[in-house]
């Protein structure tokens, strides 16, 4: 009788809970709580790759010397890349998702629904600002990821601690480039204006620390897209 207890529970256990987390998921606060939760750790990796870049105004071997590391450690290729990817893709499809299921609610419009009256363009518009972000990310790992896998699992070169920087600026000498990742950094920002306070608010920080969960918000905002603005154009007109 226990060994058809154990056996049963190996079977359904899995099953039951797959479909407990699809199931989880299919509620739309569930939805909204993975979205923030995603949401804030893209911004927590925006902040490592911004201060990671940034060194590259500064000092080239700084740059160089972080880049290799992260670029070769183990740890980070193998496990925090993967989820890193995943979680991108995690991010967008879920947006996706919301989108066409917010859509469809609206059809059914709501009374206190008054458009533009009670919220903000960029708060009403995540998937604009957000699909151009997604095609920026499209252009840029076509720039940087692809060339560093083949560079490292396909081709199998020897590793050159050197190469990194010389790498990044000459993507930057092409104005159309240059001008298309300023645009994207722009889109970023707004997205950002919106996404930042609103995840925390999603996953119900609503405390003492709101007002300056806010400010944060908007100045990470501004800040960061505003940097990576200022890596590209110093990249383009100074060191090219
Ligand atoms: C001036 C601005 C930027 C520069 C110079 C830059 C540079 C780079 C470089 C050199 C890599 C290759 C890392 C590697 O695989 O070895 C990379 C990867 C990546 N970048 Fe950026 N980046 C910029 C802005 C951004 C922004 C704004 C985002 C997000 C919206 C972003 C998202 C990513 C992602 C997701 C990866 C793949 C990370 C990985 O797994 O290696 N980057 N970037």
């Amino acid at each position: 009788m226990k060994v058809w207890r154990k056996m049963a529970r190996a079977v359904f256990l899995p099953y039951l809970k797959i479909n407990t987390m699809s199931g989880l998921l299919n509620s739309s606060i569930a939805r909204k709580v993975a979205m923030a939760l995603s949401g804030i750790f893209l911004i927590s990796f925006l902040l490592l790759h911004f201060l990671i870049n940034f060194t590259s105004v500064v000092s080239e071997s700084t740059f160089n010397e972080l880049s290799h590391f992260m670029g070769t450690n183990p740890l980070i290729q193998f496990l925090m890349q993967p989820i890193l990817i995943l979680g991108v893709i995690f991010h967008f499809v879920m947006g996706i998702v919301l989108e066409i299921k917010n859509n469809k609610a609206r059809q059914v419009q709501y009374k206190m629904y008054k458009g533009n009256l009670n919220s903000s363009w960029v708060s009403r518009n995540m998937i604009i600002t957000g699909l151009v972000v997604l095609a920026f990310l499209g252009l840029h790992f076509y720039d940087f990821w692809f060339p560093e896998i083949v560079y490292k699992y396909v081709e199998f070169n020897p590793a050159d601690t050197t190469r990194y920087f010389g790498e990044m600026v000459h993507k930057f000498e092409s104005p159309v480039r240059t001008g298309l990742y300023v645009i994207s950094f722009v889109l970023l920002a707004m997205h950002l204006w919106h996404g930042f306070q609103s995840s925390f608010q999603t996953i119900g920080v609503n405390n003492k620390y709101t007002p300056f969960i806010h400010k944060l918000g908007y100045t990470f905002a501004v800040v960061v897209p505003a940097g990576f603005i200022f890596i590209a154009l110093f990249h383009h007109f100074i060191t090219n």
